[in-house]
């Protein structure tokens, strides 16, 4: 019996890396994980064949959040499956976690890169909690995935950090707006983790420069990231609200 024993959750990007870590992890601690992905079919399959190996529960749902509808559409899907699967169109846990990070800078950034980047991470989320606030039961959480490049940005995250500092603060505004709900609003921001999206903490030299300018030493793993949502989705964490959580291993401090 988890800490998160009868809560519905819905992870987007849960197919890969990040998002499949803390779809695992908040699955592991007792949650029925919707379990979002776009192109990756088969790996969101796999994240739920981990979980269910283990014990756990969920269902997979598809959507692309890059579309201007995007958010819509899997607000509706996620609604249609609640209705169907369970009592009532209500859940728990709102993890936006999709997320995609061209590495452009200024100059080289396009209007439809630009687009493209803020849509995934700003505007998909902006719409997805707009219309499933109604649907979070309250003492529900909203958890942000931002970036540690809201707090260090480098040059080739021209449009990507700053559509990640425009979640970060949603997430103060939502916090204040929900809290009469006992609805916590908070923001995670990841530093280098060992995912798809960044190739460079893969590499054995540039994971080593990462470490060095980490205080604990090492590159983040998803399931280090996975392990600060749990935190903040479980009834203890019921009294963080309004924050971004930096989940970096104090990297760059
Ligand atoms: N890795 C890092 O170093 C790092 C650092 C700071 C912040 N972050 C943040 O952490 C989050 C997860 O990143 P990650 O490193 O795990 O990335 P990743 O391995 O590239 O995975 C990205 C996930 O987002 C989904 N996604 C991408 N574009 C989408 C779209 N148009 N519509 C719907 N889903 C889409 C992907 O789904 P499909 O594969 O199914 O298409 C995949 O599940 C992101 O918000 C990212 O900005 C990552």
């Amino acid at each position: 019996m988890g800490p998160l024993v009868d809560k519905i959750a819905l992870v987007t990007g849960a197919s890969r890396g990040i998002g499949k870590a803390i779809a695992q992890r908040l699955a592991t601690d007792g949650a029925f994980v919707f379990v979002h992905f776009n192109h990756g079919q088969a790996e969101a399959e796999a994240t739920l064949g981990a979980i269910r190996d283990r014990g756990g529960q969920g269902a997979a749902i598809q959507c692309d959040l890059s579309a201007p509808d995007g958010a819509h559409v899997l607000a509706d899907r996620l609604l249609a499956a609640l209705r169907r699967d369970f009592s009532g169109p209500h859940f728990d846990i709102l993890v936006n976690n999709a997320g995609i990070g061209r590495g452009a800078r200024l100059a080289e950034t396009t209007t439809d890169e630009f687009d493209r980047v803020v849509t995934v991470n700003l505007r998909a989320p902006f719409f997805l909690i707009q219309r499933l606030l109604p649907h979070l039961r309250d003492g529900g959480r909203i958890i942000n995935i931002s970036s540690m490049g809201t707090r260090a940005p480098q040059p080739h995250m021209a449009a990507y950090a700053p559509a990640k500092a425009g979640l970060e603060v949603l997430t103060r505004l939502l916090a204040n707006e929900v809290g009469g709900r006992s609805i916590t609003v908070n923001a995670v921001a990841p530093g280098a983790t060992v995912t798809d999206m960044n190739p460079r903490a893969r590499d054995p030299v540039a994971a080593r420069a990462i470490a060095a300018a980490t205080a604990l030493g090492r590159v983040g793993q998803p399931q280090d990231v996975a392990a600060v949502v749990a935190a903040i989705a479980s009834p203890d964490g019921g009294w963080i609200t309004g924050q971004t959580i930096d989940a970096s291993g104090g990297q760059r401090l």
